[in-house]
C-alpha cells in the first residue's frame, strides 16, 4: 500500500463492532446451544405473510428491481396520511439498504468541508463512523441521567453544525425523548441544522408521549428527517430496508446520494406484507412488553441496576464486576450480550429482550456468573 494514496478520512474511522454471531460462539466455545441477545433483533422472526411475499417476488430474481420501491413508498404515504391527517406522497419517502444506508446518504449529503454532527454520548456508534468517513467532526454531548440533554445539544450548535442526530429511543440507553421535549427543542433549533430523528424502535414504544417528528415534516420543515425501518419489529434485519420521511424538496436532494438498486424487490414486497400483518406486529409488541417486566424482576432480584427501557433492549449499569468479564463468562454459558464499552459506557452491558426461554436462560447464566465465577472482576 506504500505507493497508494489513501483517504485520510477513512483511516480515522472507528470500526463498527457488531454483536458476535451465534455460529462463531458455538465454534469458539464448543457449544451446541447458544442464544444471541446482542443486536436488538426480533426473537419471533419474520411474519409468515412477509416470507410468502418475499418468496413470490423471487420469480423476478433475475431482473433488476422494478416497482417494489415505488409501491412501498405509495403504501407508506397512505399509512402516514391516515395517521397524521397529512398529504404525503411517495416523493416524501426515500428508501435505503437499512436505516444504516439512509444514514449514510444523509451524512454524505451534509457532511463535507469539515462539517459537524452533534450526537449524544452514548448513542448508536454508526453516527460517528459516518461523520468521520465523510471528513466531518462529531461533537458529543454527554447524556443527562441516560437521557439526551437537549438544551446542551442546542448550546453545542455552531455555524458549522450540519446534522444533529436524535436517536429516539436511544440505543443503548433505551430512553425516550417525549413529544413535549421535542416541541421545546424544535422551537429553539436554528434553521441551518438538519435534525435527524432515528426511530428504529418506533413500533415497540408503548409510551403515549412518544414522537411527533412527522408533524414537523407535515408543516413543511425542510430541516427535519424521520428514519424508520424494518429490522426490528418486522424481523427483517437480514433483508436490509429502511426509509426516511422528509419534505419533498429535502428527499429530492437526498436522492443524489442514493445508490441505484440499493435493495431488491423481494425485500420491498416482504416489507409491504409485513406492514399489513398487524397480528404479527402485535405478537412481537406483546412479547417485548411482557418480557421486559420479567427481565426487570429478574435483574432486581440479582440486585442489579438497569435503565427502564422504551425499546427491546435493557442497559445494565454500575455492574458489580468488570463488564468484559461478565460478557466473556456469559459467552462460556452460551449467552451473547453486548458490552457497552464501544458506546462509551465501560461499566455497562446491553441485553436484548428475547423469548421467555431465552430471557430465563440469560438470567440463570447471569446469576451463575455473578455468584459462582471467580475472576478478575
Ligand atoms: C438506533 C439505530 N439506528 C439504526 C440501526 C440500523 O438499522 P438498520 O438495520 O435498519 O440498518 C440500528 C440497529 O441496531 C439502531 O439501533
Amino acid at each position: 500500500m506504500q505507493n497508494i494514496r489513501l483517504n485520510p478520512n477513512l483511516l480515522n474511522v472507528p470500526l463498527y463492532v457488531a454483536g458476535k454471531p451465534i455460529e462463531e460462539v458455538q465454534e469458539e466455545y464448543g457449544l451446541s446451544e447458544v442464544i444471541k441477545l446482542a443486536s436488538n433483533e426480533n426473537p419471533l422472526g419474520l411474519s409468515p405473510v412477509a416470507r410468502a411475499a418475499f418468496e413470490h417476488a423471487l420469480d423476478d430474481a433475475h431482473r433488476y428491481p422494478a416497482m417494489g420501491d415505488r409501491n412501498l413508498r405509495r403504501k407508506l404515504a397512505a399509512l402516514y396520511n391516515a395517521q397524521h391527517n397529512a398529504e404525503f406522497t411517495p416523493d416524501n419517502f426515500l428508501t435505503g439498504n437499512g436505516i444504516s444506508d439512509v444514514l449514510r446518504m444523509i451524512a454524505q449529503s451534509f457532511i463535507f468541508d469539515g462539517g459537524e454532527a452533534i450526537i449524544c454520548s452514548p448513542t448508536f456508534p454508526l453516527y460517528r463512523i459516518l461523520a468521520t468517513q465523510f471528513g466531518g467532526k462529531t461533537v458529543t454531548v454527554p447524556h443527562k441521567h441516560f437521557h439526551h440533554d437537549l438544551p446542551a445539544m442546542l448550546d453545542a450548535i455552531t455555524p458549522d453544525t450540519r446534522l444533529l442526530i436524535l436517536c429516539n429511543p436511544n440505543n443503548p440507553t433505551g430512553t425516550l425523548i417525549s413529544r413535549d421535549h421535542v416541541d421545546e427543542f424544535m422551537a429553539r433549533v436554528p434553521p441551518h441544522v438538519v435534525i435527524v430523528f432515528d426511530e428504529s424502535y418506533y413500533e415497540i414504544v408503548e409510551d403515549p408521549r412518544y414522537s411527533n417528528a412527522a408533524e414537523y415534516i407535515k408543516q413543511g420543515r425542510d430541516q427535519v428527517l424521520l428514519l424508520r425501518g424494518f429490522s426490528k419489529v418486522h424481523g427483517m434485519a437480514n433483508l436490509r430496508l429502511g426509509y426516511a420521511l422528509g419534505t419533498r424538496t429535502m428527499i429530492e436532494y437526498l436522492h443524489h446520494a442514493q445508490i441505484t438498486f440499493n435493495t431488491g424487490d423481494p425485500v420491498f414486497y416482504a416489507a409491504m406484507a409485513a406492514l399489513d400483518d398487524h397480528a404479527h406486529i402485535e405478537k412481537v409488541r406483546a412479547l417485548i412488553a411482557t418480557e421486559k417486566h420479567f427481565l426487570y424482576e429478574g435483574l432486581s432480584e440479582l440486585d442489579l441496576t438497569f435503565i427502564p427501557t422504551a425499546a427491546n433492549f435493557i442497559l445494565l449499569v454500575d455492574l458489580p464486576r468488570d463488564s468484559k468479564f461478565i460478557y466473556e463468562q456469559l459467552l462460556q454459558h452460551g449467552v451473547i450480550v453486548r458490552v457497552a464499552a464501544g458506546f462509551g459506557l465501560p461499566d455497562a452491558i446491553r441485553v436484548s429482550i428475547g423469548t421467555h426461554e431465552e430471557n430465563e436462560e440469560f438470567l440463570r447464566a447471569l446469576k451463575d456468573v455473578l455468584h459462582n465465577s471467580n475472576g478478575n472482576g
